[in-house]
């Protein structure tokens, strides 16, 4: 179970709509605003596709097990909307209802650190579909030379957060070949109240193998469909960056 510190919830939106809403957000949208049924985003964090889907009309539901996650989320939600949203974890997930599409965008199962937790994840969102159901997620395809190099601080944010305050997000990183836990620090420095604030969050990170996501979705009740190498559903080749899996119940 992952705990997201308030200063990472808080500044989520900001720096993700920058370093990441080009790659996935039109493509999940997508999927979840034009499937028929009802969805349900896990890892919804701060709803960064989840609330573009609803707008769009997608009978959508969202389940986090970071409370300050949820908690940013909730804040943007229209009161009639908070019953869509859950904090729970995944594999202890319960929503009395079953869906057409589940979808776990940006890394959420690099999260899951251990096999098993991983295999008890996969089944939980199989018993939450209907037959024939589809569940969607994205892995990274690990950079075997920042594998072995580690990742030296880089800043990949810095301007404002609020007009006239100032953010700067600084990332590092470094590997364990044999756990295949990569041990990621954001550092944020930020302007609050007059004064410069600063917090370091560190979390460990599962990086997956091409066969492994193969035989992990094998041993669990999902069945798999094929996994693109990018948000245009290219196939994988040397140069995917991206594994985005697609599986059926
Ligand atoms: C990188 S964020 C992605 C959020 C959102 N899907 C997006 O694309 O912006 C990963 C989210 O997964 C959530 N998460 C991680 N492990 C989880 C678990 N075991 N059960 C439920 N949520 C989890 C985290 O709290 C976080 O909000």
């Amino acid at each position: 179970m992952s705990a997201y510190p308030d200063y990472v919830a808080r500044f989520y939106d900001v720096v993700y709509a920058q370093v990441r809403d080009a790659a996935d957000k039109d493509y999940y949208v997508r999927k979840l605003a034009s499937c028929r049924g009802r969805s349900l985003e896990v890892g919804v964090g701060t709803g960064r596709i989840f609330l573009e889907a609803l707008k769009r009309g997608a009978d959508v539901y969202g389940l986090d097990s970071s409370a300050e996650m949820i908690a940013v989320l909730r804040g943007k939600l229209d009161a009639e909307d908070h019953h869509r949203v859950m904090q729970s974890d995944l594999a202890q997930m319960s929503f009395g209802k079953r869906f057409d599409l589940v979808v776990a965008p940006f890394r959420v199962f690099s999260h899951i650190i251990d096999a098993d937790d991983q295999i008890r994840a996969l089944n939980v969102v199989h018993d939450h579909l209907n037959p024939g159901g589809v569940f969607l997620f994205d892995l990274f395809v690990p950079n075997l030379k920042l594998l072995l190099e580690g990742q030296a601080p880089v800043t990949d944010f810095d301007g404002e957060y609020a007009p006239g305050l100032r953010l700067k997000r600084t990332v590092s990183a470094s590997s364990d070949l044999i756990s295949q836990v990569t041990s990621v620090t954001m550092a944020f420095d930020w302007d609050e109240g007059g004064r410069r604030l600063n917090a370091e969050w560190s979390f460990p990170f599962r990086f997956y193998f091409r066969y492994e996501i193969e035989h992990l979705v094998a041993r669990s009740k999902l069945k798999l469909e094929a996994i693109y190498g990018d948000y245009a559903e290219s196939p994988l080749n040397s140069t995917s960056k991206e594994f985005l899996v697609h599986c059926i119940r």
